[in-house]
């Protein structure tokens, strides 16, 4: 039995990382979890699975738990030193990081430093610090195994290919709801459009982000640290029918594609059996039907997110941990009616643009530079959107 510790066990890929745990019986042990606020959905995964720890995001969130839940036998603790006490579990051999944001980031950098392999879900932490935190792996040999389905795609094309057969990764994005949309009508995008995603469903932080394309620019970030090749080398091709999750293509031509059903479970599954497979309790494509499959590049004016991760990539240094702070503020923003879709990318210009360029040479330098940047985007928004809008 592999001890899994999940951190946001709660949310969207957390509850579905725990109905993987439930499709294979005698594999798993879950022996930490560790949520925020939604205390009800907890209760019943406590109930279920008896983890050894339980960890919540604050001290009210523990009393309602504990009026919920019988928690005798299981150490129950709260806020940022409870979530590291979840991802350093003595028990677990694996940690599922797939909390939201950079509440993830001490965390999941504590597991790779105490050695624990990591299914990856929460992509704002490779961007924050990814080259601390594979340098953290590769000092302990932790493994860093991508949920993301598209990583997830790439991780398995690469697999036996040598570093030097490798042209360029194609990263494939549905394009979001307003892949069609004119910019003139961008303006009046409310959060119910926004939220509405063509293909998957989603947490409302990555939905947003899917729409804004800041997903597509944040998975660049993740897979030139997972992957090891510069930004000059990872393309992307929005591809609205999100069969083909992403591709390769190698120095002869050749392109190698993943294509699966839009199901979070699949790659889930692929990084909790690595380097196993197992047959999955998910039906499979279906090719009796006529398939039609588009790749277009994407439109980086009517996206500025995307360009903008490009630039915090190649600028180095804390610039990729500003733009996701900024981008975590405007979409909170956003989400909340204080500000217009459109403020999300002109937010995050603004703060890239005005935050000094700083080595990220330890957390403590991510995590002041992720302090300085969440200031400089709530002047920003409160400055161009006072009201509420929405
Ligand atoms: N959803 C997908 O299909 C998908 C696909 C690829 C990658 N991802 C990535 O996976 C991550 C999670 O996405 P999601 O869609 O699952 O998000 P979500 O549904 O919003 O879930 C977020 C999780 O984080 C927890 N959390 C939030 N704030 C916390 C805090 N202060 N302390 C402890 N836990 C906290 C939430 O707990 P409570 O709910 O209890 O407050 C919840 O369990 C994101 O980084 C996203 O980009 C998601």
């Amino acid at each position: 039995m592999k001890g899994l510790a999940i951190l946001g066990s709660t949310g969207s890929i957390g509850t579905n990382v725990l109905r993987v745990v439930d499709a294979f019986p005698g594999r798993f042990e879950v022996t930490a979890l560790a949520a925020g606020g939604n205390v009800e959905v907890l209760a019943a995964q406590v109930a279920g699975h008896r983890p050894k720890l339980v960890s919540v995001k604050d001290e009210a969130a523990l009393e309602r738990l504990s009026a919920l839940v019988d928690l005798r036998g299981v150490r129950a603790v709260s806020g940022p030193s409870g979530m590291v006490e979840v991802a350093t579990h003595e028990p677990a051999r694996m940690v599922v990081a797939s909390a939201v944001g950079a509440v993830g980031l001490v965390p999941t950098y504590r597991a790779l430093e105490a050695g624990k392999d990591v299914a990856l879900a929460n992509k704002e932490t490779l961007v924050m610090a990814g080259e601390l935190m594979l340098a953290r792996a590769r000092e302990t040999g932790a493994r860093l195994l991508p949920i993301d389905s598209e990583h997830c795609a790439l991780h398995q094309c690469l697999e036996g290919q040598r570093p030097e057969a490798v042209r360029r990764l194609l990263l494939t994005a549905s394009g979001g709801p307003f892949r069609s949309r004119p910019r003139e009508s961008f303006l009046g995008i409310t959060r119910e459009e926004a939220l509405a995603h063509p293909t998957w469903r989603m947490g409302p932080k990555i939905t947003i982000d899917s729409a804004t394309l800041m997903n597509k620019g944040l998975e660049v970030i993740e897979a030139r640290w997972l992957f090891d090749l510069p930004a000059a080398r990872i393309d992307v091709l929005i591809h609205p029918q999100s069969v083909v999750h992403s591709m390769v293509e190698l120095v002869d031509g050749t392109v190698l594609a993943q294509l699966g059903v839009t199901d979070m479970r699949m790659p889930i599954q692929y990084a909790l059996s690595y380097p196993e497979k197992w047959q999955a309790p998910i039906p499979g494509m279906d090719f009796t039907k006529p398939l039609a499959l588009e790749f277009a590049p994407p439109d980086r004016e009517r996206f500025p997110c995307l360009g903008l991760a490009y630039r915090a990539l190649e600028a180095g240094g804390t610039a990729p941990a500003a733009l996701n702070a900024a981008n975590e503020e405007a979409v909170a923003a956003f989400l909340d009616g204080r500000a217009p879709f459109l403020a999300i990318p002109e937010t995050i210009q603004e703060v890239l643009e005005t935050e000094p360029r700083a080595p990220a040479a330890t957390l403590e330098d991510v995590l002041e530079a992720d302090r300085r940047a969440r200031e400089r985007a709530r002047q920003v928004l409160t400055r161009r959107s006072p009201a509420r809008v929405h």
